[in-house]
């Protein structure tokens, strides 16, 4: 006992004699007053004492030391303010980041169990600052393991490029990135980032304990619920995400700019209730937004309840899924959810299939299980097996597809966020049309069978000939005329429909899908008609509207809705259907 209180004597004797020099080390008989900092060896990082603005409350932290615009990316004493400036950073004997006031108290201090010999404090010209050994060699500063105590385990509201978000398995520890409650006050905020300690764990923003958003799990190139098109990700390789996660060691995120010359931070903004990722651009001198989550009201957690698509862009917001109804019959904007149309009857023969989604964002995986070694169809099996299991997917997209994803009970927070790459298939009644008639049945899958190869030809002649069309840039008006055959649709003139939509307008029009509005007009003869004006904006290029236009064609039914027609003019890509005086029409349109 003795010899402990002498050694804390002789320590705190240390603290009181030696000041730090300016580098980016402090050993245990230096300190580290108000007033002084750390530079970390590239000079792109230092630690040190601030206010912020008109406040006299002090902190210690870390900003960066290249960059004009003061830009603090870590506060170790968040919570805990300083009222003065006669504090200062010290290490203790028994290996802990300390905040010492004048009257030698302990303001703030790190929780570090271990005993090390030489404690000594760096910090890292990833504006990581570490506890570690001062006998350990100079690896040391490259092994993680070897830290006593890094502030990249206890994150601001910044995630720097290398650092985790998540979690330790096997410790328990769990990064989490939290806003600071205002500009002025860095204490934290109730605006978290962290990732879903479960099966499939993903990153999630929450608003205190309930979700805000969702990244949606990772399917091996970039999160579910990240957008596929050329604003994606993986186009826009100016950094390198992944998520990592080990059976039993880790599950976390991180980052890294793929040019080390370019700074970019993540930050968590509790005024905007948004996550920003952030670049600095040296020539303008100012942090410019790359990135934010969520993007809008469909990027949030949830907006339409169970198997709806929600779409800013369309009216109502909310849609619900191919083959499901709105669950209650008032309007469906940000309302309760969508049901089946026709309930499936589990593993009743006829009433128990799946439907293939494409490009839809996973479901919230907080009730879901995964394999990585099953096949697509082992999964099929192993979903149809259990009556609470209503989707599965493969784990990862990557070449062929690989692993297990499957989920149980209602399908949560889904959206459209591309036309390609990952598939869902969600459980549901069978067949919708004709259930009990075997004998329909077969005559469906003849027909599927024998179409299928038909359409696939039809559809590569076409892209073919588009391919040549395009190549010698024959600017002709009538360039779909010698289309007219292969589709084996009447072709309607513009001018006609103009006529029988009464110029689109909007009286005419039914609603409005995700391709664009729907109107309903009269032909001259009477004949009354739905047509499907394709918006611009919708991404469906010419070869996926024939594509449509041809299987619509195919599988004419006297329960499906026919397909009269069609309309090519410059821009303007429309489809006539008949008409339906049936309120449903529209879920037979949009989907
Ligand atoms: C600390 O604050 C006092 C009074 O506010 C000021 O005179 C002094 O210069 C400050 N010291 C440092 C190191 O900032
Ligand atoms: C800080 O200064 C601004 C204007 O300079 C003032 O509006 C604000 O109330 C001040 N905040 C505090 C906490 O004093
Ligand atoms: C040390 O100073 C702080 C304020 O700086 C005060 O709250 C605390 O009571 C003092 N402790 C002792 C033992 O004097
Ligand atoms: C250290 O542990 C104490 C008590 O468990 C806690 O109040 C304090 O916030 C912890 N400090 C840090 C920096 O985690
Ligand atoms: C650590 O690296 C420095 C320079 O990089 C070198 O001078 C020193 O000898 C190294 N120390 C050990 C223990 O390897
Ligand atoms: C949040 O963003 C707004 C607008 O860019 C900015 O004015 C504000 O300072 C930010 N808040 C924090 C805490 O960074
Ligand atoms: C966060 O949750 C609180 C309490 O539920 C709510 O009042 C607030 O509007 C939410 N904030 C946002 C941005 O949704
Ligand atoms: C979060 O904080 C904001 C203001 O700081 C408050 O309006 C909101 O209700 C809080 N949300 C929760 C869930 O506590
Ligand atoms: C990285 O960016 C800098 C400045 O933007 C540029 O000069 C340099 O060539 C880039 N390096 C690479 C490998 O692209
Ligand atoms: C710098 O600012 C100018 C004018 O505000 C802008 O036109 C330019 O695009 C900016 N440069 C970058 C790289 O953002
Ligand atoms: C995952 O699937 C493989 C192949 O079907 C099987 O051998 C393995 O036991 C499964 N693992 C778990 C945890 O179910
Ligand atoms: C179906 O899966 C759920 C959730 O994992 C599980 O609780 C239940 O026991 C399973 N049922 C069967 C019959 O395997």
């Amino acid at each position: 006992m003795a010899i402990f209180i002498l050694t804390l004597i002789i320590c705190n004797l240390l603290f009181l004699l030696s000041k730090a020099s300016s580098t980016d080390t402090l050993t245990l008989s230096q300190s580290l007053p108000d007033g002084t900092t750390l530079v970390s060896k590239d000079e792109t990082f230092e630690l040190g004492f601030f206010s912020l603005r008109n406040s006299t409350n002090r902190y210690v932290g870390i900003w960066f030391k290249n960059i004009p615009v003061k830009t603090i990316v870590w506060v170790a004493n968040r919570d805990h303010p300083l009222k003065d400036n006669s504090t200062k950073l010290t290490i203790t004997c028994d290996g802990n980041l300390v905040l010492l006031t004048k009257n030698n108290t302990v303001h703030w201090s790190t929780n570090t169990t271990t005993k090390p010999l030489r404690p000594t404090l760096q910090l890292l010209n990833t504006g990581n600052l570490i506890l570690r050994n001062d006998n350990d060699d100079n690896n040391s500063i490259n092994n993680e393991e070897k830290f006593l105590w890094q502030s990249f385990d206890y994150p601001c509201d910044t995630l720097l490029p290398g650092m985790k978000l998540g979690w330790n398995k096997k410790t328990g520890l769990n990064r989490r990135v939290t806003a600071w409650k205002n500009w002025d006050d860095p204490s934290a905020g109730n605006f978290t980032w962290g990732i879903t300690f479960d099966s499939n764990p993903e990153m999630v923003l929450w608003n205190g304990t309930s979700k805000y958003h969702r990244s949606g799990p990772w399917n091996g190139v970039r999160f579910s619920g990240a957008f596929g098109g050329s604003n994606s990700l993986t186009t826009h390789p100016l950094f390198v995400y992944k998520l990592v996660n080990n059976n039993n060691d880790e599950a976390y995120y991180s980052y890294s700019s793929i040019n080390k010359s370019l700074i970019s931070i993540v930050v968590m903004n509790q005024t905007l209730f948004r996550r920003q990722r952030i670049i600095w651009i040296p020539e303008n001198g100012t942090w410019r937004l790359f990135q934010t989550a969520p993007r809008d009201i469909c990027d949030t957690y949830n907006p339409c309840g169970s198997y709806a698509n929600c779409m800013v862009d369309a009216s109502p917001v909310c849609q619900c899924l191919e083959g499901f109804e709105p669950k209650s019959s008032e309007t469906m904007d940000l309302a309760q959810g969508c049901v089946r149309r026709e309930p499936w009857r589990c593993k009743v023969e006829g009433r128990d299939g799946f439907r293939k989604f494409i490009g839809l964002k996973f479901p919230d995986t907080t009730h879901s299980w995964v394999n990585r070694s099953m096949t697509l169809e082992e999964c099929k099996v192993k979903c149809r097996e259990n009556c609470s299991c209503t989707a599965y997917a493969n784990l990862d997209i990557r070449g062929a597809g690989s692993g297990c994803s499957i989920w149980f009970g209602d399908l949560i927070d889904l959206k459209v966020v591309s036309q390609s790459g990952q598939y869902l298939y969600i459980r549901i009644a069978d067949s919708q049309t004709d259930s009990k008639d075997a004998h329909k049945k077969k005559a469906l899958l003849l027909i599927g069978t024998t179409v299928a190869p038909i359409a696939l030809v039809v559809l590569l002649a076409i892209f073919y000939y588009y391919r040549r069309k395009r190549k010698y840039e024959v600017e002709k008006k009538s360039e779909v005329g010698g289309q007219e055959d292969s589709m084996e649709l009447p072709l309607f003139d513009l001018a006609t429909i103009v006529n029988a939509t009464n110029n689109f307008s909007t009286d005419n029009k039914l609603g409005q899908g995700g391709f664009g509005p729907v109107y309903k007009g009269v032909l001259v003869d009477g004949q009354e008609i739905a047509v499907k004006r394709l918006s611009r904006s919708s991404g469906q290029g010419l070869t996926e509207f024939k594509n449509e236009v041809i299987l619509c064609a195919k599988l004419q039914h006297r329960n499906l809705v026919k397909v009269l027609g069609c309309c090519i003019e410059g821009e303007e890509k429309m489809l006539l259907y008949e008409y339906m005086p049936n309120r449903s029409l529209d879920s037979f349109l949009f989907g």
